[in-house]
Protein backbone atom coordinates (compact mmCIF):
# COMPACT_ATOMS: atom_id res chain seq x y z
CA UNK A 1 0.00 0.00 0.00
CA UNK A 2 1.58 3.36 -1.25
CA UNK A 3 0.42 5.01 2.09
CA UNK A 4 1.26 2.55 4.42
CA UNK A 5 4.15 4.24 6.35
CA UNK A 6 6.47 2.24 8.50
CA UNK A 7 4.76 2.81 11.45
CA UNK A 8 2.15 1.29 10.25
CA UNK A 9 3.25 -1.95 9.81
CA UNK A 10 1.59 -4.56 11.93
CA UNK A 11 4.03 -6.09 14.36
CA UNK A 12 2.56 -9.31 14.36
CA UNK A 13 3.76 -9.75 11.01
CA UNK A 14 7.03 -7.66 11.97
CA UNK A 15 7.70 -10.55 14.72
CA UNK A 16 6.70 -13.54 13.04
CA UNK A 17 9.26 -16.32 13.65
CA UNK A 18 11.52 -17.02 11.03
CA UNK A 19 13.24 -20.07 13.46
CA UNK A 20 11.43 -23.42 14.72
CA UNK A 21 13.14 -21.83 17.76
CA UNK A 22 11.46 -19.14 18.01
CA UNK A 23 8.12 -20.14 17.78
CA UNK A 24 7.41 -19.99 21.30
CA UNK A 25 5.26 -23.20 23.61
CA UNK A 26 4.08 -26.07 23.00
CA UNK A 27 7.12 -27.88 22.94
CA UNK A 28 5.38 -31.40 22.38
CA UNK A 29 3.15 -30.47 19.44
CA UNK A 30 6.72 -28.71 17.95
CA UNK A 31 8.49 -31.93 18.72
CA UNK A 32 5.62 -33.83 17.24
CA UNK A 33 5.31 -32.01 14.02
CA UNK A 34 9.15 -32.32 13.11
CA UNK A 35 9.36 -35.85 14.66
CA UNK A 36 6.82 -36.74 11.35
CA UNK A 37 8.40 -34.58 9.01
CA UNK A 38 11.83 -35.70 9.62
CA UNK A 39 11.05 -39.25 10.10
CA UNK A 40 7.40 -40.41 9.27
CA UNK A 41 5.84 -38.77 6.66
CA UNK A 42 6.22 -42.14 4.73
CA UNK A 43 4.46 -43.95 7.14
CA UNK A 44 1.02 -40.89 7.65
CA UNK A 45 1.24 -38.70 4.90
CA UNK A 46 -0.96 -36.22 6.48
CA UNK A 47 -0.76 -33.73 9.54
CA UNK A 48 -3.62 -32.15 11.02
CA UNK A 49 -2.15 -29.44 13.33
CA UNK A 50 -5.29 -28.20 15.39
CA UNK A 51 -5.82 -25.64 18.02
CA UNK A 52 -6.63 -22.02 18.95
CA UNK A 53 -6.30 -19.45 17.05
CA UNK A 54 -2.90 -17.20 16.98
CA UNK A 55 -0.82 -19.89 18.73
CA UNK A 56 1.74 -20.38 15.98
CA UNK A 57 0.43 -22.96 13.65
CA UNK A 58 0.71 -21.00 10.92
CA UNK A 59 3.84 -19.81 12.04
CA UNK A 60 5.64 -23.00 12.87
CA UNK A 61 5.15 -24.98 9.11
CA UNK A 62 6.13 -21.81 7.59
CA UNK A 63 9.75 -21.77 9.91
CA UNK A 64 9.98 -25.63 9.53
CA UNK A 65 9.87 -25.38 6.21
CA UNK A 66 12.18 -23.05 5.83
CA UNK A 67 14.77 -24.66 7.70
CA UNK A 68 14.44 -28.27 6.61
CA UNK A 69 14.30 -26.99 2.95
CA UNK A 70 10.85 -27.81 1.51
CA UNK A 71 9.07 -26.41 -1.30
CA UNK A 72 5.27 -25.30 0.15
CA UNK A 73 2.69 -25.11 -1.96
CA UNK A 74 0.55 -23.34 -0.24
CA UNK A 75 -3.85 -22.94 0.00
CA UNK A 76 -5.11 -21.23 2.89
CA UNK A 77 -9.13 -20.22 3.23
CA UNK A 78 -8.33 -17.32 2.09
CA UNK A 79 -7.77 -18.69 -1.81
CA UNK A 80 -10.88 -17.46 -3.67
CA UNK A 81 -10.33 -20.66 -5.35
CA UNK A 82 -13.17 -23.50 -6.12
CA UNK A 83 -13.35 -27.51 -5.45
CA UNK A 84 -12.10 -27.45 -9.63
CA UNK A 85 -9.34 -24.78 -8.87
CA UNK A 86 -8.32 -26.85 -5.73
CA UNK A 87 -7.60 -29.34 -7.84
CA UNK A 88 -5.70 -27.37 -10.17
CA UNK A 89 -3.46 -26.03 -7.73
CA UNK A 90 -2.74 -29.27 -5.31
CA UNK A 91 -2.80 -32.10 -8.54
CA UNK A 92 0.79 -30.73 -9.73
CA UNK A 93 2.03 -30.84 -6.37
CA UNK A 94 0.62 -34.41 -5.51
CA UNK A 95 1.45 -35.86 -8.99
CA UNK A 96 5.56 -35.53 -9.16
CA UNK A 97 7.44 -38.29 -7.12
CA UNK A 98 10.36 -36.77 -8.63
CA UNK A 99 9.62 -33.66 -7.07
CA UNK A 100 10.36 -35.33 -3.30
CA UNK A 101 13.29 -37.37 -3.14
CA UNK A 102 12.55 -38.59 0.34
CA UNK A 103 16.12 -38.35 0.75
CA UNK A 104 17.56 -37.53 4.30
CA UNK A 105 20.53 -35.25 4.51
CA UNK A 106 19.74 -33.91 0.70
CA UNK A 107 19.59 -29.69 0.71
CA UNK A 108 16.40 -30.30 -0.28
CA UNK A 109 13.84 -32.69 1.25
CA UNK A 110 11.19 -32.18 -1.54
CA UNK A 111 7.84 -30.54 -1.44
CA UNK A 112 5.01 -30.52 1.07
CA UNK A 113 1.64 -29.62 0.40
CA UNK A 114 -0.13 -26.85 3.22
CA UNK A 115 -4.08 -26.27 3.38
CA UNK A 116 -4.23 -23.98 6.32
CA UNK A 117 -7.34 -23.30 7.92
CA UNK A 118 -8.22 -26.62 6.47
CA UNK A 119 -12.16 -25.75 8.42
CA UNK A 120 -12.64 -22.68 6.37
CA UNK A 121 -11.91 -24.83 3.09
CA UNK A 122 -14.02 -27.88 4.53
CA UNK A 123 -16.88 -26.20 5.98
CA UNK A 124 -17.51 -24.47 2.14
CA UNK A 125 -20.16 -26.25 0.41
CA UNK A 126 -19.26 -24.34 -2.67
CA UNK A 127 -15.76 -25.71 -2.33
CA UNK A 128 -16.89 -29.41 -3.00
CA UNK A 129 -16.51 -29.78 1.30
CA UNK A 130 -14.12 -31.83 3.05
CA UNK A 131 -14.33 -34.34 0.91
CA UNK A 132 -12.27 -32.35 -1.53
CA UNK A 133 -9.48 -32.59 0.92
CA UNK A 134 -9.53 -36.48 1.27
CA UNK A 135 -9.59 -36.90 -1.93
CA UNK A 136 -6.03 -34.51 -1.86
CA UNK A 137 -4.67 -36.33 1.07
CA UNK A 138 -5.65 -39.61 -0.69
CA UNK A 139 -3.94 -38.79 -3.77
CA UNK A 140 -0.96 -36.91 -2.98
CA UNK A 141 2.16 -38.23 -3.45
CA UNK A 142 3.66 -35.68 -1.36
CA UNK A 143 2.94 -35.45 2.53
CA UNK A 144 0.29 -32.53 3.32
CA UNK A 145 0.27 -30.93 5.62
CA UNK A 146 -2.90 -29.14 7.18
CA UNK A 147 -3.88 -26.52 10.00
CA UNK A 148 -7.55 -25.82 11.77
CA UNK A 149 -8.84 -24.42 14.70
CA UNK A 150 -11.31 -26.87 16.26
CA UNK A 151 -10.98 -30.45 14.64
CA UNK A 152 -14.03 -31.80 16.66
CA UNK A 153 -16.53 -29.60 14.86
CA UNK A 154 -18.65 -32.71 12.59
CA UNK A 155 -17.22 -31.42 8.93
CA UNK A 156 -13.54 -32.07 9.98
CA UNK A 157 -14.40 -35.11 11.53
CA UNK A 158 -13.76 -37.65 8.65
CA UNK A 159 -10.46 -36.01 8.19
CA UNK A 160 -9.02 -37.57 11.68
CA UNK A 161 -8.67 -40.80 10.04
CA UNK A 162 -6.14 -40.18 7.58
CA UNK A 163 -3.59 -37.97 9.35
CA UNK A 164 -1.55 -37.55 12.32
CA UNK A 165 -3.03 -34.85 15.07
CA UNK A 166 -0.88 -33.02 16.37
CA UNK A 167 -2.98 -30.99 19.40
CA UNK A 168 -2.22 -27.29 20.12
CA UNK A 169 -3.10 -25.23 23.30
CA UNK A 170 -3.25 -21.88 24.52
CA UNK A 171 0.26 -20.51 25.33
CA UNK A 172 0.84 -19.74 28.55
CA UNK A 173 1.38 -16.02 29.99
CA UNK A 174 4.97 -15.85 31.24
CA UNK A 175 5.84 -16.46 27.83
CA UNK A 176 3.74 -14.07 26.31
CA UNK A 177 4.62 -11.34 28.75
CA UNK A 178 8.22 -12.25 27.58
CA UNK A 179 7.62 -11.80 24.09
CA UNK A 180 6.06 -8.71 24.54
CA UNK A 181 8.79 -7.52 26.62
CA UNK A 182 10.88 -8.59 23.73
CA UNK A 183 8.64 -6.72 21.34
CA UNK A 184 8.83 -3.37 23.59
CA UNK A 185 12.29 -3.61 24.23
CA UNK A 186 13.14 -3.49 20.12
CA UNK A 187 9.93 -1.11 19.63
CA UNK A 188 11.41 1.34 22.31
CA UNK A 189 8.38 1.00 24.00
CA UNK A 190 8.94 1.57 28.19
CA UNK A 191 6.15 -0.49 29.67
CA UNK A 192 5.11 -1.44 33.19
CA UNK A 193 5.52 -5.08 33.65
CA UNK A 194 1.68 -4.84 35.27
CA UNK A 195 0.73 -3.83 31.74
CA UNK A 196 1.88 -6.41 29.76
CA UNK A 197 0.85 -8.62 32.08
CA UNK A 198 -2.66 -7.62 31.81
CA UNK A 199 -2.36 -8.23 28.00
CA UNK A 200 -1.16 -11.20 28.31
CA UNK A 201 -3.94 -12.33 30.61
CA UNK A 202 -6.72 -11.17 28.47
CA UNK A 203 -5.44 -12.57 25.28
CA UNK A 204 -6.14 -16.16 26.77
CA UNK A 205 -2.82 -17.44 25.44
CA UNK A 206 -3.66 -16.21 21.99
CA UNK A 207 -0.24 -14.87 20.98
CA UNK A 208 -1.71 -12.63 18.27
CA UNK A 209 -3.95 -11.05 19.81
CA UNK A 210 -1.90 -9.92 22.68
CA UNK A 211 0.70 -8.26 20.11
CA UNK A 212 -2.06 -6.89 18.20
CA UNK A 213 -3.08 -5.44 21.69
CA UNK A 214 0.34 -4.15 22.09
CA UNK A 215 1.09 -2.39 19.05
CA UNK A 216 -2.63 -0.72 19.35
CA UNK A 217 -2.56 0.46 23.33
CA UNK A 218 1.31 1.30 22.53
CA UNK A 219 2.02 2.89 19.28
CA UNK A 220 0.94 6.44 20.22
CA UNK A 221 3.24 7.42 22.86
CA UNK A 222 5.47 4.60 22.60
CA UNK A 223 4.70 3.96 26.71
CA UNK A 224 2.44 2.06 28.17
CA UNK A 225 0.79 1.75 31.61
CA UNK A 226 -1.59 -0.28 33.31
CA UNK A 227 -3.90 2.40 33.35
CA UNK A 228 -3.68 1.92 29.20
CA UNK A 229 -4.84 -1.58 29.18
CA UNK A 230 -8.10 -0.46 31.37
CA UNK A 231 -10.02 -0.28 28.22
CA UNK A 232 -9.29 -4.11 27.16
CA UNK A 233 -11.85 -5.23 29.69
CA UNK A 234 -14.84 -3.02 28.43
CA UNK A 235 -13.63 -4.57 24.83
CA UNK A 236 -17.25 -5.97 25.09
CA UNK A 237 -19.27 -2.43 25.80
CA UNK A 238 -21.42 -0.89 23.07
CA UNK A 239 -19.89 1.74 20.74
CA UNK A 240 -22.87 2.54 18.44
CA UNK A 241 -22.78 2.20 14.48
CA UNK A 242 -22.83 5.79 14.41
CA UNK A 243 -19.31 5.96 16.41
CA UNK A 244 -17.91 3.29 15.19
CA UNK A 245 -18.61 4.33 11.15
CA UNK A 246 -17.19 8.37 12.20
CA UNK A 247 -13.88 6.65 13.75
CA UNK A 248 -13.48 4.08 10.57
CA UNK A 249 -14.20 6.77 7.69
CA UNK A 250 -11.42 9.31 9.77
CA UNK A 251 -8.74 6.57 10.96
CA UNK A 252 -5.58 7.49 9.76
CA UNK A 253 -4.19 4.09 9.75
CA UNK A 254 -4.74 0.29 8.93
CA UNK A 255 -4.10 0.03 12.32
CA UNK A 256 -5.99 2.25 14.16
CA UNK A 257 -9.11 0.84 12.43
CA UNK A 258 -8.08 -2.92 13.57
CA UNK A 259 -8.23 -1.82 16.85
CA UNK A 260 -11.57 -0.02 16.28
CA UNK A 261 -13.09 -3.37 14.47
CA UNK A 262 -11.58 -5.02 17.62
CA UNK A 263 -13.36 -2.97 20.05
CA UNK A 264 -16.79 -2.24 18.49
CA UNK A 265 -19.50 -4.72 18.76
CA UNK A 266 -21.98 -3.45 15.58
CA UNK A 267 -23.10 -6.56 13.81
CA UNK A 268 -20.71 -7.30 11.21
CA UNK A 269 -23.09 -7.52 8.24
CA UNK A 270 -25.12 -3.79 9.30
CA UNK A 271 -21.04 -2.62 9.95
CA UNK A 272 -20.53 -3.81 6.07
CA UNK A 273 -23.41 -2.32 4.30
CA UNK A 274 -22.76 0.95 6.02
CA UNK A 275 -19.73 0.88 5.12
CA UNK A 276 -20.41 -0.16 1.38
CA UNK A 277 -23.06 2.65 1.25
CA UNK A 278 -20.96 5.41 2.70
CA UNK A 279 -17.57 5.00 0.83
CA UNK A 280 -18.18 7.15 -1.97
CA UNK A 281 -18.88 9.73 0.27
CA UNK A 282 -15.93 8.96 1.66
CA UNK A 283 -13.57 8.63 -1.41
CA UNK A 284 -14.24 11.41 -4.27
CA UNK A 285 -11.22 9.75 -6.26
CA UNK A 286 -12.33 7.16 -8.53
CA UNK A 287 -9.01 5.50 -8.07
CA UNK A 288 -8.94 5.62 -4.51
CA UNK A 289 -12.74 4.72 -4.12
CA UNK A 290 -12.67 1.55 -6.59
CA UNK A 291 -9.40 0.67 -4.49
CA UNK A 292 -11.63 0.39 -1.45
CA UNK A 293 -14.05 -1.09 -3.01
CA UNK A 294 -11.75 -3.85 -3.90
CA UNK A 295 -11.21 -4.57 -0.59
CA UNK A 296 -14.77 -4.42 0.96
CA UNK A 297 -15.71 -6.92 -1.51
CA UNK A 298 -13.03 -9.55 -0.11
CA UNK A 299 -14.37 -8.33 3.46
CA UNK A 300 -17.80 -9.28 1.81
CA UNK A 301 -16.11 -12.70 0.89
CA UNK A 302 -14.73 -13.50 4.09
CA UNK A 303 -17.97 -12.62 5.81
CA UNK A 304 -19.55 -15.43 3.75
CA UNK A 305 -16.87 -18.07 4.46
CA UNK A 306 -17.41 -16.95 8.12
CA UNK A 307 -21.23 -18.20 8.16
CA UNK A 308 -22.20 -18.99 11.56
CA UNK A 309 -18.80 -20.33 12.59
CA UNK A 310 -15.95 -19.98 11.24
CA UNK A 311 -15.41 -17.10 13.61
CA UNK A 312 -11.40 -18.10 13.42
CA UNK A 313 -11.39 -16.33 9.70
CA UNK A 314 -12.87 -13.02 11.08
CA UNK A 315 -9.23 -11.94 11.43
CA UNK A 316 -8.86 -11.80 7.55
CA UNK A 317 -12.78 -9.45 7.09
CA UNK A 318 -11.30 -7.01 9.56
CA UNK A 319 -8.49 -6.74 7.98
CA UNK A 320 -9.93 -6.46 4.56
CA UNK A 321 -12.66 -3.63 5.90
CA UNK A 322 -8.98 -2.06 7.70
CA UNK A 323 -7.33 -1.29 4.43
CA UNK A 324 -10.48 0.04 2.82
CA UNK A 325 -10.50 2.74 5.63
CA UNK A 326 -7.03 3.78 5.05
CA UNK A 327 -6.52 3.45 1.23
CA UNK A 328 -5.97 7.36 0.98
CA UNK A 329 -5.90 8.80 4.97
CA UNK A 330 -4.97 12.09 3.84
CA UNK A 331 -8.19 12.54 1.31
CA UNK A 332 -10.18 12.37 4.68
CA UNK A 333 -12.86 15.11 4.63
CA UNK A 334 -15.97 15.38 7.16
CA UNK A 335 -19.07 14.12 5.36
CA UNK A 336 -23.00 13.54 6.49
CA UNK A 337 -23.24 9.79 7.39
CA UNK A 338 -25.94 7.59 5.50
CA UNK A 339 -27.57 6.19 8.49
CA UNK A 340 -29.36 3.84 8.46
CA UNK A 341 -27.53 2.01 5.45
CA UNK A 342 -30.23 2.52 2.35
CA UNK A 343 -29.48 -0.94 0.98
CA UNK A 344 -30.26 -3.01 4.93
CA UNK A 345 -33.52 -1.80 4.76
CA UNK A 346 -34.09 -3.76 1.14
CA UNK A 347 -32.16 -6.92 1.89
CA UNK A 348 -33.77 -6.96 5.75
CA UNK A 349 -37.20 -7.12 4.03
CA UNK A 350 -35.49 -9.94 1.40
CA UNK A 351 -33.94 -11.54 3.71
CA UNK A 352 -36.12 -14.86 5.13
CA UNK A 353 -36.63 -15.48 1.20
CA UNK A 354 -32.88 -15.14 0.45
CA UNK A 355 -32.03 -17.81 3.41
CA UNK A 356 -34.88 -20.23 1.84
CA UNK A 357 -33.49 -20.04 -1.24
CA UNK A 358 -29.92 -20.42 -0.08
CA UNK A 359 -30.91 -23.38 2.27
CA UNK A 360 -32.60 -24.94 -0.55
CA UNK A 361 -29.74 -24.77 -3.01
CA UNK A 362 -27.57 -25.60 0.01
CA UNK A 363 -29.62 -29.25 0.21
CA UNK A 364 -29.23 -29.86 -3.79
CA UNK A 365 -25.81 -29.28 -3.45
CA UNK A 366 -25.19 -31.76 -1.02
CA UNK A 367 -26.93 -34.59 -2.76
CA UNK A 368 -25.73 -33.75 -6.49
CA UNK A 369 -22.42 -32.39 -5.55
CA UNK A 370 -22.32 -29.38 -7.01
CA UNK A 371 -21.71 -25.48 -5.78
CA UNK A 372 -24.50 -23.65 -3.74
CA UNK A 373 -23.91 -21.27 -7.15
CA UNK A 374 -24.61 -24.08 -9.79
CA UNK A 375 -27.56 -25.34 -7.78
CA UNK A 376 -28.97 -21.97 -8.16
CA UNK A 377 -28.27 -21.43 -11.98
CA UNK A 378 -28.70 -25.26 -13.12
CA UNK A 379 -30.94 -27.38 -10.91
CA UNK A 380 -33.57 -25.21 -9.50
CA UNK A 381 -35.03 -24.75 -12.46
CA UNK A 382 -35.82 -28.15 -13.41
CA UNK A 383 -36.16 -29.54 -10.04
CA UNK A 384 -39.27 -26.44 -9.54
CA UNK A 385 -40.70 -27.92 -12.95
CA UNK A 386 -41.05 -31.51 -11.59
CA UNK A 387 -41.91 -30.20 -8.27
CA UNK A 388 -44.74 -28.35 -9.99
CA UNK A 389 -45.79 -31.25 -12.45
CA UNK A 390 -46.29 -33.63 -9.77
CA UNK A 391 -47.23 -32.37 -6.46
CA UNK A 392 -46.37 -34.92 -3.83
CA UNK A 393 -43.26 -35.56 -6.22
CA UNK A 394 -40.54 -38.29 -3.98
CA UNK A 395 -38.09 -35.59 -5.00
CA UNK A 396 -38.72 -33.53 -2.14
CA UNK A 397 -38.41 -36.69 -0.20
CA UNK A 398 -34.87 -37.18 -1.65
CA UNK A 399 -33.64 -33.56 -1.49
CA UNK A 400 -35.11 -33.12 2.26
CA UNK A 401 -36.98 -30.04 1.44
CA UNK A 402 -39.37 -28.90 4.05
CA UNK A 403 -42.99 -28.18 3.21
CA UNK A 404 -42.00 -24.37 3.77
CA UNK A 405 -39.25 -24.86 0.90
CA UNK A 406 -41.25 -26.71 -1.56
CA UNK A 407 -44.08 -24.01 -1.50
CA UNK A 408 -41.43 -21.79 -2.46
CA UNK A 409 -39.80 -23.62 -4.82
CA UNK A 410 -43.30 -24.29 -6.78
CA UNK A 411 -44.49 -20.38 -5.98
CA UNK A 412 -41.29 -18.45 -6.78
CA UNK A 413 -41.37 -15.91 -9.90
CA UNK A 414 -38.01 -15.57 -10.66
CA UNK A 415 -37.83 -18.88 -13.40
N1 LIG B 1 4.04 -19.38 19.45
C1 LIG B 1 4.30 -18.17 18.95
N2 LIG B 1 5.52 -17.60 19.12
C2 LIG B 1 5.77 -16.37 18.63
N3 LIG B 1 4.87 -15.63 17.93
C3 LIG B 1 3.67 -16.16 17.74
C4 LIG B 1 3.32 -17.45 18.22
N4 LIG B 1 2.06 -17.72 17.89
C5 LIG B 1 1.62 -16.67 17.20
N5 LIG B 1 2.57 -15.71 17.11
C6 LIG B 1 2.40 -14.41 16.48
O1 LIG B 1 1.06 -14.33 16.04
C7 LIG B 1 0.98 -14.28 14.61
C8 LIG B 1 -0.07 -15.26 14.14
O2 LIG B 1 0.35 -16.58 14.36
P1 LIG B 1 -0.09 -17.79 13.41
O3 LIG B 1 -0.57 -17.25 12.14
O4 LIG B 1 1.01 -18.76 13.36
O5 LIG B 1 -1.28 -18.36 14.28
P2 LIG B 1 -2.17 -19.64 13.99
O6 LIG B 1 -1.99 -20.58 15.15
O7 LIG B 1 -1.88 -20.17 12.64
O8 LIG B 1 -3.61 -18.99 14.10
P3 LIG B 1 -4.96 -19.32 13.26
O9 LIG B 1 -5.54 -20.54 13.88
O10 LIG B 1 -5.81 -18.12 13.52
O11 LIG B 1 -4.56 -19.47 11.83
C9 LIG B 1 2.36 -14.56 14.10
O12 LIG B 1 2.64 -13.74 12.99
C10 LIG B 1 3.26 -14.20 15.26
O13 LIG B 1 3.59 -12.84 15.19
MG1 LIG C 1 -2.99 -20.07 10.88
Amino acid sequence: MQTQSKMQLLWVEKYRPRKIEDVTGNDEAKALFIEWLKNKRHTKKAVLLYGPPGVGKTTLVMAAAREFGFGVVEMNASDTRSEKAINAVAKPATSYTSLDSFAEGAKSLGNVLFLDEVDGIAGNEDRGGVNAIIKIVEQSLVPVIMAANDPDIDKLRPLKKVCLLVRFQQVRIPLIIALLQKICLLEHVKAEFEALERIAQNSRGDVRSAINDLQSLSEENNSLTLQDTMMLSSRNKDVSMDETLRRYFSAQSIVETSSLLLFSSVDYDDLLLSVADNLPKRYTDATELAKAFDYVSRADLFRGRIGTENWHLLKYFNNALAEASAVNPESYKPFTLITPPIRIMTLFWTKPKRSLLQAICAKIGAKCHVSVERAREAYVPYIRLMLIKKPRNPLAAYFEFTPEEVDYLTKMGRY
